[in-house]
């Protein structure tokens, strides 16, 4: 059975720890699946690690549709996530609303966007229509980095004070977890404490009830950005590399394709075919 928003948040009751990964095809979504990570969040990372932009600003209702439909067929255990992505929702509780429900139709079992009080009132409106919502506070790559650029968040009391308060907003708005990213770790402590729902930290330290990164990180598939937080396991990037100059060379030397590679007429049909064309 594929787990629901109410499991997830049982998890942190229960004090266990929540493995989230980021998925946007239907190959990778189904190794994630298998491997049994908890949560496939189809972020709007897309944008960068899919499509290749510079950032995740770009990224469309239509093409969060399309990866959102590839990872829900993959998915056969875990909760697939579809990330909001830039103006989607902000400018106005209905977008927000009809938004979502172009997700949750394209696959999705809940909806993440960015924002802590100010998102207070859209969160609400999305829960009360029966989609389940992940808020995503710290580090927002849709907006801070237009602001900041790229900056831990939290790291004084007053901006702990406001991080503090966006979580319980969103708590009360009714998400049922929220991601934090890259958040003082002593911050997102005191955050993960004092609510009830599940802190997913991304670069917020060991204490977050859940952590969450992109696949393409995880698996060294991206090579453009290497954050601090990222602990890579697999260098797929040069695996490939190497791969693809073995294929490469097999066809320029002839090695490939071999006869198992290829197939044949019926008994008897080339001869008769050479004997009419000749
Ligand atoms: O889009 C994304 O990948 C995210 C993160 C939380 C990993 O939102």
């Amino acid at each position: 059975m594929a787990r629901t928003v109410k499991d997830i948040v049982d998890m942190k009751k229960a004090g266990k720890k929540i493995s989230v990964l980021t998925s946007y095809d239907y190959a990778l979504a189904s190794l994630c699946d298998k491997a049994g990570v908890d949560v496939l969040l189809v972020g709007d990372s897309a944008g960068m690690v899919m499509l290749g932009y510079e950032n995740t600003i770009s990224v469309t209702m239509e093409q969060m549709e399309i990866f959102v439909s590839a990872v829900a067929h993959a998915k056969q255990n875990s909760l697939v996530v579809g990330d909001l992505p830039f103006m989607s929702y902000q400018a106005s509780i209905s977008d927000a609303i009809a938004n979502s429900g172009r997700l949750i139709k394209a696959g999705a079992d809940a909806v993440k966007l960015e924002g802590g009080n100010v998102m207070a009132d859209t969160v609400s409106a999305i829960v009360e229509t029966g989609i389940p919502v992940m808020g995503h506070i710290g580090f927002q790559p849709q907006t801070t980095a237009l602001s900041q650029g790229y900056k831990v968040q939290g790291r004084t009391a007053d901006a702990a004070k406001r991080l503090i308060e966006d979580a319980k907003a969103l708590e009360e708005a009714g998400v049922f977890s929220i991601a934090l990213e890259m958040v003082s770790h002593e911050v997102a402590k005191i955050i993960s404490e004092s609510i009830s729902v599940p802190t997913i930290g991304i670069g917020s330290g060991l204490h977050c009830d859940g952590q969450v990164l992109v696949v393409h990180d995880v698996l060294g598939l991206y090579e453009k950005l290497k954050p601090k937080f990222v602990r890579q396991y697999l260098s797929l990037s040069d695996d490939i590399v190497n791969a693809v100059i073995n294929y490469k060379n097999d066809v320029v030397s002839g090695k490939f394709p071999e006869e198992e590679n290829w197939f044949s007429m019926e008994q008897g049909e080339y001869e008769k075919l050479k004997k009419e064309i000749s």
